[in-house]
């Protein structure tokens, strides 16, 4: 099934031992870990780094790959979750993103990913403050343990700007699944046709607040 046509918002979406042992396992990286500025050119030429929490000042957030933190039980409630769908699952990449503007000014304006991945559960692990996500003009206001489920490389998806107070944050773990069920890839420009108006619009209403420096390439990287 496809999940472009079957966006959805799922509240509760694990379980309280799951929250638990999801919040210590990856604060306690987090906070023991260094964090390290990365060059959008390295990254290019490079990759993303696979052991360094990355502090990203475009998007004013954090981030480092999940993937190794999660498995067996967890692990296999997400499986499940994605082939209950009746979605073959091929490949998949997990990552952690904390918003916050330690960082930089949190930004995430409209873009469709360029990996082709067409299942993505957007799980809010923890906040204290309160963005909606937009995936094609439709707002999911998420909330602790909530998650927002839809394909990010084929549906346009960003977040109104917000500006952050000190000491405000949002955590996100982000779960990508590229299904074998037939799924439109799109090529690059097609992405970037598709991001244009709402690139403009997002752009146009942040001048207009005159905040200062904007990543003009400020998009989603991964
Ligand atoms: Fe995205």
């Amino acid at each position: 099934m496809s999940i472009k046509d079957n966006n959805h918002f799922c509240e509760n979406f694990f379980t309280k031992e799951d929250v638990d042992f999801l919040k210590k396992t990856i604060y306690d990286y987090y906070n023991s870990t260094p964090k390290v500025l990365v060059d959008l050119e390295d990254i290019k030429q490079n990759g993303y780094p696979q052991d360094k929490i990355m502090i990203q000042p475009w998007s004013g957030r954090s981030s480092f790959d999940l993937t190794p933190f999660i498995s067996g039980n967890i692990l296999n409630k997400l499986k499940e979750y994605v082939s209950s769908y009746k979605n073959e699952i091929d490949w998949y990449s997990f990552l952690f993103v904390r918003y916050s503007n330690e960082f930089g000014m949190p930004l995430l304006s409209p873009h469709c990913d360029d990996h082709d991945t067409n299942f993505t559960i957007d799980y809010q692990l923890d906040s204290n403050t309160n963005w909606a996500i937009t995936i094609e003009d439709k707002d999911y206001m998420l909330v602790n343990n909530s998650a927002a489920i839809f394909s990010p490389s084929e549906q346009v998806h960003w977040r109104n700007h917000k500006k952050f107070l000190d000491g405000e944050y949002v955590d996100m773990l982000l779960f990508y699944f590229t299904t074998k069920t037939d799924f439109k890839k799109l090529t690059f420009n097609e992405k970037r046709e598709i991001e244009k108006k709402y690139k403009e619009k997002y752009f146009n209403n942040i001048n207009s607040k005159n905040l200062g420096v904007i990543y003009n390439n400020a998009m989603e990287m991964i």
